[in-house]
């Protein structure tokens, strides 16, 4: 019986229930590729702890059921010998989907032994992703649900500002801005601290700083920034269960992209909701902390076992989920052959 006292039929029940939650196999993807990788934490050699974050997800992936096709990957075909877009990966069994990686976010935090590099990926309906096409980058803004209403593209960011401090009821130096410290955003940092607005400058990293960015509690009010697009269509879908607003409009490098884009039909003013990015009704995502971070722990190694800390989401059901796991690495190393752990 439903709350309303009539019977559920056999189909709405069977549409009802709950069934398997894929971010729940997808968490041992992400662990993997960050184990892989923090074996490079603060070596100084990017390529290397991407590459290593790259086999072990991949070695990871065929173990999930599904049948996916990688929309946002680690690029084309000829240049990523691994998890390039176009790919399949999975068992082949249902779901069919769209899957977005990015083994290591963060690649130059973790050669560097810096704060905030994790291993994600998200998975939705098959055909519910965007794709970005020619466009490398993005520009973004994002904030909790209780600042939503504040965000706008096509206003000066200075208004922005305002709005936020208006709807916090505080002054505008209560408002703290996580921006990507780029020579690129110079203009935009002088608008922000004319406003009266605080900076947090973070060197890379934008999905852990859109996440910050729609969390309640973190100390950062506003993401913005222009920042790649995988990772705008990967804070789209965590940001389909946290909840909060993403904005994104593309961001041509130069006149070559720009023309490229327009040719394939790309509307280049058009600002788009995180419904645009990722229009699943069921996304599942998974992210692993590689170097400890504010969102989430990195690997950590205790007389041989690794710890992990992982959030795992799914739209859904709107379930977020913070995963810790310790792994043998005596154990993992015999049953990869030695891939990672
Ligand atoms: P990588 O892990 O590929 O190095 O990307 C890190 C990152 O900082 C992203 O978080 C961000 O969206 C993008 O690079 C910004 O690009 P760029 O470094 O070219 O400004």
């Amino acid at each position: 019986m439903s709350q309303a006292g009539e019977v559920i039929s056999q189909d709405q029940r069977s549409g009802d229930r709950p069934d398997r939650n894929l971010a729940l196999e997808l968490v041992r993807v992400t662990e993997a590729a960050a184990l892989a990788a923090a074996g490079w934490v603060g070596r100084g050699d990017k390529e290397a702890a991407d590459q290593a974050a790259v086999d072990a997800m991949r070695l990871l992936l065929d173990t999930v059921p599904m049948d996916g096709l990688v929309v946002i990957g680690e690029g084309e075909k000829d240049e990523a010998p691994m998890l390039y877009n176009g790919e399949e990966i999975g068992d082949g069994s249902p779901p069919v989907a769209d899957i977005a990686v990015d083994p290591l976010e963060g690649t130059t935090l973790t050669a560097r032994g810096f704060p905030g590099a994790l291993a994600v990926i998200a998975l939705a309906e098959r055909g519910t992703m965007f794709d970005p096409g020619p466009c490398v980058y993005m520009e973004k803004l994002a904030s909790a649900p209780s600042l939503a209403d504040c965000l706008d593209l096509n206003i000066p960011l200075a208004e922005v500002i305002a709005r936020v401090a208006e709807k916090k009821g505080s002054e505008p130096n209560e408002v703290t801005v996580i921006v990507l410290d780029r020579p690129r955003h110079e203009e935009a940092v002088a608008e922000i601290r004319q406003a009266g607005a605080r900076i947090r400058f973070i060197t890379d990293g934008d999905v852990q700083a859109a996440l910050m960015a729609v969390s309640e509690g973190t100390g950062v009010d506003l993401l913005w920034g222009i920042g790649g697009t995988p990772e705008g269509v990967l804070s789209a879908a965590a940001i389909k269960s946290l909840g909060g607003r993403f904005l994104g409009r593309l961001w041509p490098r130069d006149d070559g992209e720009r023309k490229a884009a327009e040719d394939a039909g790309y509307d280049l003013s058009r600002v788009l909701e995180t419904d645009d990015l990722v229009s699943g009704d069921d996304v599942f995502f998974a992210a692993t902390g590689v170097t400890d971070g504010d969102l989430l722990d990195g690997v950590r190694y205790l007389d041989g076992r690794a710890t992990t800390e992982s959030l795992v989401m799914r739209s859904r059901s709107g379930t977020v989920r913070k995963v810790g796991a310790t792994h043998d690495i005596r154990k993992l190393r015999a049953i990869t052959g030695g891939r990672y752990g």
